[in-house]
C-alpha cells in the first residue's frame, strides 16, 4: 500500500528569495489546479518577525507580483489558509523548541521539512529536529543547493543531515531534474528504439551541453562570488544533464535504478587535474558589454570590487567507460552570455565515405535537444537541395524539427518546482540528487579547481553579450570541433 503524502510542509528561509521566487508561487499553482493533498497544511518559518496574518499578506504578495497580479482570489484565499508561521532564530534552542511544538500541533501524518537557508544551517537544523523528536520514520528533509563548497564541506552538511534523517529520507534539489525538458531527454532516449543502437563512441562523435544565461548576477553577488559558475552550476547542473546523457538504461524509473545508473557516469569522469586543466578548461569573467542592445555592466563593477571569480566555465570532459570512449564532452556555462540557451548538442560521426563527389559534402547528422528558452528536438539530416543538379547533385542540411510547445499546446507547463514539490511530499526520490552523487560530483570539480590553483589558471575576461572568451574556441577547435552557437 502506497503512504499517504505528508500532511505538513514546513519551510525554513520562508522570507527569503527563493521562497519568495519560485517556492510560494509553485505551491500556488499547485493549488490553483487542485493539486496539492488534500489536508497539506505549510509551517513556514524564517527569523523574521511575523503573525500567521502578516506572513500571509507577505505571501500573497510574492504570489501576486509573479503573476502579474492575476492569482486567482479564492484559490490563493486557500492556499493562505493552509499557511501557518513561526518566526525561529535555528542557533535559538527555545526558538526551536517553540517551533517543534508548533510542528507536533499542526502535524496530522507525515511531515516535509523544506531547508531553504544557509547550506550550513542544515546540520544544526536537523540535530534540532531529532533532538525533539521529529527526525522519524514519518519524516523526511528537502534540501537546496548548494551542498556545500567543496568535497570536504559537503560531506560534513551530509554526515551532520545524516544524524538525523536515512539517506532514503533526503532529498536534494537540483531544480535542473524537475523540468519539463530534462525529463524529455528521458523520454526520448528511453521512450524511443531509434537512438539508442547510436548512442555511443561508435556513432556519437562529440556532445555538447550549454546552459548560458543572459542574466548577470542579480543581487546576488556576495553568494556568487564565493562560489562561481563552476560551483554554481557545473557542479549541480550540467553534471546532471551529463548524467542524463550519458548513463545506461536504467531498468525502471524509480530512484534506485535511475540513480545507480548516474553515480557509474560520475565516477567514469576522467579527472582533469594538473597540466589538463589548461588543454582541458577555461574559465572567463564577463566585462562591460551588450545584451540585446542594452548596455550591462562587467562583473567587477556589478560587484563593485576586484574579484577572480569566474562567470564562466569550459571543459572538455570524458566518460571513460566502454559505451563513450574517446568522445569528448564539452560542457560550458556562463552568465552575461549572448543568448539565453540550455541545450544538449550529439554530433554523430560522419558518413564513411561521400558517394557525391567533394563539391557535395555530408555534414554529420546531428540531434540537438533544446531545453531551454523553448523545448526543442531537431534531427539535422542532409537532402538534396533542390535543381537539375547538371554539375552533380548538391547537399543541403535540414532539420526534423519538433516544438513541443506546438505539439502540447493545450497543456500548461509546470515549473520544475511544482513537480519536486509533488514528489517530495509523496517521497519519491527518484529526480532527486543523492549522497553520493553529490560527493563524486565535488571531487570532480574539486580536482579541477585545485589544478586551477596550482597553475594559477585565472579566468579569462570576455565581455558580456558574447560567448564566453575566445580561448573556449579553442577547446573545441583544437580537436576539429566547433560550438554550436
Ligand atoms: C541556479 C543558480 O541554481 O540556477 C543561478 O544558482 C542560475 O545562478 C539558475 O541563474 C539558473 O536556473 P534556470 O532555471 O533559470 O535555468
Amino acid at each position: 500500500m502506497t503512504k499517504p503524502p505528508a500532511s505538513l510542509l514546513v519551510l525554513f528561509g520562508a522570507t527569503g528569495d527563493l521562497a519568495q521566487r519560485m517556492l510560494l508561487p509553485s505551491l500556488y499553482d499547485l493549488q490553483r489546479d487542485g493539486l496539492l493533498p488534500a489536508e497539506l497544511r505549510i509551517l513556514a518559518t524564517s527569523r523574521a518577525e511575523h503573525d500567521d496574518d502578516g506572513f500571509r499578506d507577505l505571501a500573497a504578495r510574492a504570489i501576486q507580483s509573479q503573476c502579474d497580479g492575476k492569482a486567482e482570489p479564492g484559490q490563493l484565499r486557500a492556499l493562505l489558509e493552509r499557511m501557518h508561521y513561526q518566526s525561529a532564530d535555528s542557533g535559538s534552542p527555545e526558538a526551536m523548541a517553540a517551533l517543534a511544538a508548533r510542528v507536533k500541533q499542526l502535524k496530522r501524518g507525515d511531515v516535509l521539512f523544506h531547508l531553504s537557508t544557509a547550506p550550513k544551517l542544515y546540520g544544526p537544523i536537523c540535530e534540532a529536529l531529532g533532538q525533539h523528536g521529529l527526525g522519524g520514520s514519518d519524516s523526511r528533509v528537502l534540501l537546496e543547493k548548494p551542498i556545500g563548497h567543496d568535497l570536504a564541506s559537503a560531506c560534513a552538511i551530509n554526515d551532520g543531515v545524516a544524524r538525523v534523517f536515512d539517506e532514503d529520507r533526503v532529498f536534494r534539489v537540483d531544480h535542473y531534474l524537475g523540468k519539463e525538458g530534462v525529463q524529455n531527454l528521458l523520454a526520448l532516449r528511453f521512450g524511443n528504439a531509434l537512438f539508442e543502437p547510436l548512442w555511443n563512441a561508435r556513432h556519437i562523435a562529440q556532445v555538447q551541453i550549454t546552459v548560458a544565461e543572459t542574466v548577470g548576477v542579480e543581487g546576488r553577488g556576495d553568494y556568487y562570488d564565493h562560489s562561481g559558475a563552476m560551483r554554481d552550476m557545473l557542479q549541480n547542473h550540467l553534471l546532471q544533464l551529463l548524467c542524463l546523457t550519458a548513463m545506461e538504461p536504467p531498468s525502471q524509473f524509480d530512484p534506485s535504478a535511475v540513480r545507480n545508473e548516474k553515480i557509474k557516469v560520475l565516477r567514469s569522469l576522467r579527472p582533469i587535474t594538473g597540466a589538463d586543466a589548461a588543454s582541458h578548461s577555461v574559465a572567463g569573467q564577463y566585462t562591460a558589454g551588450a545584451i540585446g542592445g542594452q548596455a550591462v555592466p562587467g562583473y567587477r563593477d556589478e560587484l563593485g570590487r576586484a574579484s577572480n571569480t569566474e562567470t564562466f566555465v569550459a571543459l572538455r570532459a570524458h566518460v571513460d567507460n566502454w559505451r563513450w570512449s574517446g568522445v569528448p564532452f564539452y560542457l560550458r556555462t556562463g552568465k552575461r552570455m549572448a543568448a539565453r540557451s540550455t541545450e544538449i548538442y550529439l554530433q554523430f560521426r560522419a558518413v564513411p565515405h561521400s558517394i557525391f563527389g567533394a563539391h557535395s559534402r555530408a555534414e554529420p547528422n546531428a540531434l540537438v535537444i533544446r531545453l531551454q528558452p523553448e523545448e526543442r528536438i531537431s534531427l539535422e539530416l542532409m537532402t538534396k537541395k533542390p535543381g537539375l543538379d547538371r554539375d552533380g547533385l548538391k547537399l543541403a542540411q535540414v532539420a526534423l524539427d519538433l516544438d513541443l510547445h506546438d505539439a502540447f499546446g493545450a497543456e500548461r507547463r509546470r515549473t520544475a518546482y511544482e513537480r519536486l514539490y509533488l514528489d517530495a511530499l509523496e517521497g519519491n526520490g527518484t529526480l532527486f540528487v543523492r549522497r553520493d552523487e553529490t560527493e563524486a560530483a565535488w571531487q570532480w570539480v574539486d580536482g579541477i579547481l585545485g589544478a586551477w590553483r596550482e597553475q594559477g589558471q585565472g579566468p579569462r575576461p570576455y565581455p558580456a553579450g558574447t560567448w564566453g572568451p575566445s580561448s573556449a574556441v579553442s577547446l573545441t577547435e583544437r580537436h576539429g570541433h566547433s560550438w554550436r552557437d
